[in-house]
């Protein structure tokens, strides 16, 4: 006889999307809901954490009922609650931490505390069963930018991060430069489908030889620069650029930071001998990130394997979130109602 498979709910309230899923046995997505915020926030061109965390308050409730009902299951089909918890805002993560608490106690199912970064790893693993060790991963979002010596999905060992801003952060504060919608990122990689990447030079930050650190904020005030001279003493140009200008800028900024990105991978891949290179976090959903880093892969010698997390999956979501916390089920690891958020981690 077949066994039981194992059915997980995860919430994920980290920033500004409310997110519940039903994953059986770490793959089969059986629901996925998620109430996105970005009209609330686009007026203050990011994310307000007070305004976050009152719409997942208000959202979490319905969301998580909508994901059980997708599924169709009830709470006896249920095997564990899984809850990001950190890193994140943490009056925004504190709601589904509570939301969790209080069905794994009400409920009398185990709780799993799930760290969101290696959530977003797992994205780029869903539909992976022959990983081929060593691997690198790299997350890029909007909190964060990382390196990881990929062993296990329990076990990723971070290799560097970024010391100032995240990839995503540049994306979002660039486009505001440029007076694109928000959120940055998707914009500016649509405006940048109409410029030339060559057109102007924006620096790259390498930091030393062999670091496998980041730092975009050099980059964002760059373009600021160019925009508005440089000490800001100019006036902004933006207002009188044609729509071929912009294009320019985005397509070069954007140039530049998959430039770093690909070129640390590399480095890091090269430091531990990678075969598999993983992708995951907002900025994976950029399609010429993926262009780039799967033509890194075909010409290093021996070829690497790119996996990359499927574009819904690249923001957040709660399947990453349910699916991580399957093997921590199947390992023991389990929270109590102790369970506090962390913004850090
Ligand atoms: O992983 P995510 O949903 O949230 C965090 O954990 O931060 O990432 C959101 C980030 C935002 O900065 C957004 O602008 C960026 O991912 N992003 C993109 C694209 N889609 C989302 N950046 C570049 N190109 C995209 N297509
Ligand atoms: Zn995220």
């Amino acid at each position: 006889m077949q066994d039981k498979s194992i059915n997980i709910l995860g919430i994920e309230t980290s920033c500004d999307e409310t997110a519940a899923a039903v994953v059986a046995d770490g793959r089969i997505v059986k629901s996925s809901v998620i109430a996105s915020q970005t009209r609330l926030h686009e007026k203050y061109g990011g994310v307000v954490p007070e305004i976050a965390s009152r719409a997942h308050i208000e959202k979490i409730y319905p969301v998580i009922k909508e994901a059980m009902a997708q599924a169709d299951v009830a709470k006896d089909d249920i095997d564990a609650i899984a809850v990001a918890n950190q890193p994140g805002l943490t009056i925004a993560l504190i709601v589904g931490v509570t939301a969790a608490k209080t069905l794994s106690f009400a409920w009398e199912k185990p709780l799993i505390a799930i760290n969101h970064l290696h959530a977003h790893l797992q994205s780029a693993m869903l539909s992976e069963d022959d990983l081929q060790l060593p691997a690198v991963a790299l997350i890029v979002s909007g909190g964060h930018t990382c390196l990881y010596d990929y062993h296990s999905p329990l076990e990723p060992e971070l290799l560097g991060s970024t010391i100032d801003d995240a990839a995503g952060e540049a994306f979002d504060k660039v486009a505001t430069i440029l007076k694109l919608p928000y959120p940055g990122g998707p914009n500016i990689e649509k405006a940048a489908e109409k410029g030339n990447p060559d057109a102007i030079k924006f620096p790259r930050s390498m930091l030393g030889r062999d670091s496998l650190d980041f730092s975009f904020s050099g980059i964002k005030t760059a373009v600021l620069y160019y925009c508005r001279g440089q000490n800001m003493k100019g006036e902004n140009k933006v207002d009188s650029m044609t729509p071929r200008q912009i294009a320019d800028i985005a397509a070069s900024f954007q140039a530049a930071v998959i430039d770093v990105l690909v070129k640390k991978t590399q480095r890091a891949a090269e430091k531990i001998g990678a075969r598999t290179i993983l992708l995951g976090g907002g900025v994976a959903a950029n399609n010429q990130l993926r262009i780039a880093l799967q033509k890194m892969c075909d010409s290093d010698v021996p070829p690497k394997k790119l996996l990359v997390a499927p574009k819904h999956y690249c923001t957040d979501n709660a399947v990453m979130v349910a699916s991580l916390a399957y093997y921590k089920f199947k390992a023991g690891l389990f929270a109590d109602l102790t369970l506090e958020p962390k913004a850090t981690g």
